[in-house]
């Protein structure tokens, strides 16, 4: 089933290097890791392959380098059910790439070479500007140069363009960009590192969706991790609690969430209920291994709905 109201996703592609150790290494410190994998990842990539699979009709804005995984990743993506006319090579730089430990109990670090995504440029979101201004809304997040998202959400602003924000990695935001998003979709990381206000409780999350508002956003959806998420509409919060799962790695567990939160809100524009099945697609994600390759298609989240 596809999804009738198109969506795009401007963001980044990455090469992800996992390395499992039993814990994260010490400062001069060498581990020997007990699996090491390499996946198609990047946050942006990963979000729109989670819209794809869940049914989305969506248009990926993007940047490889003119090299043999950037080309394998574009065929990858162009299966995932995403239209890829706007994932184009540069001979100016490589495929973005990303180190990645994943410890024992499933959480992981990340440093990250953006390579291709650093040229993700204001032109560049120029010359691709046709697919946001022909879409119904457009997801964001942070691995692509703030001037470039910052482009992005003012061109969605001025066609009314419905705009979300994953604010991932955590990084100082203006108030100018803040003003252009619709929803926004933080950690609780996130969400201290934009509002000072650490998010341990209900109702830390309530004064930090609050702060949120302020800045002129409708909708904050806090992810809690096990606790669930924080689903605020214009001041009214309620926590909406997740899925119980035995957790193997917790990579693209957000990004899961993304992309499967918009293509659901695009079909039935009920925010609840796209949080719902956005929480199973993640549940599902973090019950296996690496990003990309976590990532349910739209039957898996149905069924595991109706389980
Ligand atoms: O959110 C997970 C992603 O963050 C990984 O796939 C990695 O590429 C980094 O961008």
């Amino acid at each position: 089933m596809q999804v009738n109201r198109k969506m795009a996703v401007l963001g980044s592609i990455n090469i992800d290097h996992v390395l499992q150790v039993p814990h994260f290494p010490r400062p001069g410190e060498t581990l020997t890791g007990n699996h090491y994998q390499q996946s198609f990842g990047g946050k942006g990539a990963n979000q729109a392959v989670a819209a794809g699979r869940s049914g989305a009709s969506i248009t990926f804005i993007a940047r490889v380098g003119n090299d043999d995984i950037g080309q394998v990743v574009i065929q990858q993506l162009s299966q995932d059910n995403i239209d890829i006319s706007a994932v184009e090579a540069t001979d100016d730089a490589a495929t973005g790439l990303a180190m990645i430990y994943l410890d024992d109990r499933g959480e992981n670090t990340i440093g990250i070479y953006p390579g291709a995504n650093a040229l993700l440029t204001e032109e560049y979101v120029q010359k691709h500007q046709q697919v946001i201004i022909d879409s119904d809304a457009l997801l964001l997040q942070l691995e692509v140069p703030l001037p470039s998202v910052l482009a992005a959400a003012q061109l969605a602003k001025q066609h009314d363009v419905l705009t979300v924000l994953n604010p991932a990695p955590a990084q100082p935001l203006s108030n100018e960009l803040l003003a252009l998003i619709d929803i926004i979709t933080p950690n609780e990381t996130e969400a201290e590192s934009l509002t000072g206000v650490a998010v341990n409780t209900d109702d830390d999350a309530y004064r930090a969706a609050c702060v949120l508002h302020s800045k002129g956003i409708h909708t904050v959806v806090i992810t809690l991790g096990s606790r669930g998420v924080w689903l605020s509409i214009e001041g009214q919060g309620q926590r909406l609690p997740g899925y119980d799962v035995t957790v193997k790695d917790t990579i693209a567990a957000g990004d899961t969430f993304n992309g499967a939160f918009l293509c659901r809100y695009l079909e039935n524009t009920d925010q609840q209920e796209a949080v719902s099945f956005a929480q199973a697609a993640a549940a599902i994600a973090v019950s296996r291994q690496g990003a990309q390759t976590s990532i349910p298609w739209r039957e898996e989240i149905t069924d595991f709905l109706n389980q």
